[in-house]
Formats: C-alpha cells, structure tokens, sequence
C-alpha cells in the first residue's frame, strides 16, 4: 500500500470518528433536553393532578417567617392541605392575626412562636421547647433578609454594614441548619419527613449588588443538596425551592405579571413539586425565566446590559411604597 493511500484511509478513519463523537455529543445534548423537557412537564405541570401525598409525612408542620410574604402562604397551604401549622415569626400580632385566620378557614390547629432570627444562639432555646411535643412531618425553612430592600447596592455601600451581615448570617442561614438540627432527629426516629428550604435564583448564580444574600442563599441550596443526599435513603426529602421574583414585602409589593408571581400562586405551586424534584424553581414560569437566564454565562449575567435591566427595575420598584417589615 502506497504511504498516500495509507494517509487517506487513516484520514477518513479520523474523520468519522470525529463525525461519530459529534453524533454522540449531539444525540447526548438533545437527550438530555427532551428529559429536561418531560421532567419540568411532570414537576411543573402534571404536579397539578398527580403530587405527592405530603399528610404521609406527618401531622404537623413548621414553617419559619410564617406572618408574611411567602412563608405565610406556605402555612395557609399546609392548613388547607390537612396540616397543623406551627408558625415561627418576628412580629406577635401579625403571627396571631395569620393563625387565627388558619384555623378559621382551614379548622386546623396553630401553634405560634415569636422569635427574631437575627439573634445567635440563644433563640433556638425557646424554639426547642415550643415544637418538643409535637409530630412534625414538613419544615419549611423561609425566613431570610435583605436589609438594603430591593436597591442594588454595591457590597461596602450599604448601610450598617456590620449589622447587616450578621443579621443575613444569622436569619438566613443560621436558622436553616439550627431548624433543621431541632426537627430531624424526630424525623429520623420516624423515618419519614419533609424539609423545604427557601433560596433563591440570586443563589444558583452570583448576584452583585446583593452579594451577601445571594451568597447565603448558595448556603441554603449546597446545604440542602448534601443533606438530600445524606437522609434519602432514611426516609427524608430535602428540597431547596429557588424562586426568581415573588411579589411580596421583600420585593416592595411589584406588581405580579406572567412571570413575577403572587405568594400564593407561588406556595400552591412549589408545594405541588415537594417530593417529585429535590430542587425546584418553584413554578412553571421561573422554571422557563431561569432556564433562559442561567443558561447565558456569568460574564453576560453581570455585564452592562444587565446593569441597565437592573437599574429598569429599581426605577420600577422605587414608585412602589417602601415595605414596613424590611
Ligand atoms: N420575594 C421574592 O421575590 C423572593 C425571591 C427569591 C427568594 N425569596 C425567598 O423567599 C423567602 C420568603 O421571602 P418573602 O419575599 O416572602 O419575604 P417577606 O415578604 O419579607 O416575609 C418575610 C417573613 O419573614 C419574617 N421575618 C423577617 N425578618 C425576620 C426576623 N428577623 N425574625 C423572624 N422573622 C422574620 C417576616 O416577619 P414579619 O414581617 O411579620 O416581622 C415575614 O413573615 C425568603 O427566604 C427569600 O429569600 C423571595
């Protein structure tokens, strides 16, 4: 065999074997979409007929940040879904005016415990004594804060800085792993349970302007992610749900459209996805948003254009009245 021949032959072996991995790297890529594609079907859509019977879990459930915004209707949903509900706040009278009204309309019993989750240790005391006798099956981990608001500010500028980063280390992950260290060993002993835990989108990608939070919030969904994976096979479901924008106190009462959902619409919908993802956006709509977003690379997330998107919004929140609990 003349040395050219031998080239052409070893050329066209390499180049089908280059036409093959592409075959393959493609057929991969369009596989996983289709999966991707069935998979938000069932969690996002289907979830709406055929979820899972979360009164498996247990009697009770406990939902922190319960007098407002989400976690409100997280508590409400649970009621209506044949829950006791503890609920865990900083502010007495809006916690009594909201179990009240859950028992009013669901018939369900409440049980409320005041603390500020800003605090260190020292509150989990009281927390402990207040959840001892019961069966809880589902915690919901949902307090957090931003105390800047909605404005974008850069790391340094923003006011009371020192405070600020503990009261976010504190309430927004502190509380999540002290919660969970308070409630699972009865799940264990049972071996079934649920626990859901509130991030963020600000957590699946860095945000500027929100460092802090969004870095508590990657807290919440690595902590979840490795918590999954250690309890699943004893009978316990973890869960991180990422919302993108919710209308509520934290984000100034915006006005809800296709894509910023009410509180409501958003605590019926991700409890739907409970037990069928073990991270979840939520709902239908930040599940699109977010697949849109996060598939453009960071450096596009936190160029320029982006910054001028930003600055629309602060323009368009800044109309809307400040938020008395922030
Ligand atoms: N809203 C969104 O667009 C959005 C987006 C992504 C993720 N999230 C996450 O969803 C969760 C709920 O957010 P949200 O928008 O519903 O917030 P929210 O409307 O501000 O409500 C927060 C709740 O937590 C309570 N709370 C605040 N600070 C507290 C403290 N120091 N100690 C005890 N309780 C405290 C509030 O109680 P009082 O007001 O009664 O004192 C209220 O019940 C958070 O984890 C947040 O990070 C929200």
């Amino acid at each position: 065999m003349s040395s050219k021949r031998a080239s052409l032959m070893t050329s066209s072996l390499v180049y089908q074997g280059l036409a093959l991995l592409g075959a393959l790297t493609l057929s991969h890529l369009l596989l996983r979409q289709v999966f991707n594609l069935l998979r938000g079907i069932r969690v996002y859509i289907l979830s709406r007929w055929w979820r899972k019977d979360l009164k498996q879990y247990g009697g009770w459930a406990v939902v922190t940040g319960a007098s407002d915004g989400i976690g409100k209707c997280y508590a409400e949903e649970l009621a209506r879904r044949g829950f006791d509900v503890v609920l865990i706040s900083r502010t007495q009278e809006k916690l009594e005016k909201v179990a009240k009204e859950i028992e009013r309309q669901t018939g369900r019993k409440t049980r409320i415990i005041q603390v500020d989750f800003t605090g260190g240790l020292e509150i989990y005391t009281k927390i402990e004594e207040g959840l001892r006798d019961l069966d809880i099956g589902i915690l919901v981990n949902n307090v957090a804060v931003i105390p800047t608001g909605n404005n974008a500010v850069p790391f340094l500028n923003a006011p009371h800085l020192e405070q600020a980063i503990c009261d976010m280390v504190n309430c927004n992950m502190l509380s999540v792993a002290q919660m969970t260290r308070i409630v699972l060993p009865k799940m264990l002993a049972r071996k079934k349970g649920l626990i859901v835990n509130l991030s963020s989108a600000a957590g699946f990608r860095p945000f500027r302007y929100f460092t802090v939070y969004s870095a508590t919030k990657a807290f919440v969904d690595y902590f979840s992610r490795a918590l999954h994976a250690e309890y699943k096979t004893r009978g316990i479901t973890v869960q991180c749900v990422m919302p993108m924008i919710v209308s509520t106190n934290m984000t100034d009462n915006i006005r809800s459209t296709l894509f910023v959902k009410r509180a409501e619409d958003f605590a019926r919908e991700a409890l739907n996805t409970a037990g069928l993802t073990n991270r979840a956006m939520g709902c239908l709509m930040h599940a699109i948003q977010s697949h849109v977003l996060f598939t453009l690379p960071e450096v596009v997330i936190n160029s320029r254009l982006f910054e001028l998107l930003d600055e629309e919004y602060q323009k368009k929140v800044g109309e809307r009245p400040k938020p008395k609990s922030q």
